[in-house]
C-alpha cells in the first residue's frame, strides 16, 4: 500500500521543522516507517541546487529563475526520495514543498501563477501532499526566533529580507489556507509547543490514521 505524504509550511522561525520532526517521531513510535525530508534539498541533486539558492548567488537572476531552480530541485527530490518512499509504503514528511514556491516566488516574487502551476504539474506528479500544516506566527516573533537560533551565523537569502516581506509572506500563507481548506490546516504557532503538537496529531489521527470520529449527534 502506498504511504502518506504530509508537508509543513510557514515563515522563518514558525516552528515547522520542530513539529515535522516531532510528528515523525510519534509515527515511528507506532511502528510506521517515516522519511523526514526537507526542501530545497532532500536528494543529492537537490542539495546542490539548495546551495545555489540559499547562498543568494541566484538572486540577481530574478524570482522567475529562482522559481525554476526550486522546481528543478523539487523534481530531483520527488523522483529520488519522495516517490520511492511512498511506493514502498512509507510515510513522507516534508519540511516545505509547493506552497513555499507559491508564497515566496509567487505571491512575494510576483512570478506568474500560471508558470508556478505549470512547474507543479511537471515536478509533483502523483506526489501531491494529502495534509499540509501551515504554522502561523507574526513575522516579528518568527524572525526573533530565527535570529536566536542562528546565533552569530549570517542570515540566508530569505531570512535577510525585511519584516514587511515576512508579514506579506504570512498573509500569503493564510490566503492559501483559506483557499484550500481540504488539504491545508492553519495552526497558531504561538501556542505552547505541546498544544501545537496535539493539534497536529489530532488532524493526523482523523485524516490519515482513521481514528473513529465522535459524531456530534451521538454525543449525550
Ligand atoms: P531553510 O534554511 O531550509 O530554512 P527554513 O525552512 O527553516 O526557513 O531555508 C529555505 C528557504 O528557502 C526559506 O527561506 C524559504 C525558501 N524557499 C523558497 O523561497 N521557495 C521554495 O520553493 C522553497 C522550498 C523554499
Amino acid at each position: 500500500m502506498r504511504g502518506h505524504f504530509i508537508t509543513f509550511e510557514g515563515g522563518e522561525g514558525s516552528g515547522k521543522s520542530t513539529h515535522a520532526a516531532a510528528l515523525a517521531q510519534r509515527l515511528t513510535s507506532l511502528g510506521i516507517e517515516v522519511v523526514l525530508t526537507r526542501e530545497p534539498g532532500g536528494s543529492a541533486g537537490a542539495e546542490i541546487i539548495r546551495h545555489i539558492l540559499l547562498s543568494g548567488i541566484a538572486k540577481p537572476l530574478g524570482a522567475e529563475t529562482e522559481a525554476i531552480l526550486f522546481a528543478a530541485a523539487r523534481d530531483d527530490h520527488v523522483r529520488n526520495t519522495i516517490e520511492p518512499a511512498l511506493n514502498a509504503g512509507k510515510w513522507v514528511i516534508c519540511d516545505r514543498f509547493i506552497d513555499s514556491t507559491r508564497v515566496y516566488q509567487g505571491a512575494l516574487g510576483r512570478v506568474d501563477a500560471k508558470l508556478i502551476r505549470g512547474l507543479e504539474r511537471v515536478t509533483v506528479g502523483a506526489a501531491w501532499p494529502e495534509v499540509t500544516f501551515i504554522l502561523d506566527v507574526p513575522a516579528a516573533v518568527g524572525l526573533a526566533r530565527a535570529k536566536r537560533r542562528r546565533g552569530q551565523g549570517a542570515a540566508d537569502r530569505f531570512e535577510a529580507e525585511s519584516v514587511e516581506f515576512h508579514e506579506q509572506l504570512r498573509d500569503a500563507y493564510r490566503a492559501l489556507a483559506a483557499a484550500e481548506p481540504q488539504r491545508i490546516v492553519l495552526i497558531d504557532g504561538r501556542a505552547p509547543r505541546d498544544v501545537v503538537g496535539d493539534r497536529i496529531w489530532e488532524v493526523i489521527e482523523q485524516r490519515l490514521l482513521g481514528a473513529p470520529q465522535v459524531a456530534e449527534s451521538a454525543a449525550p
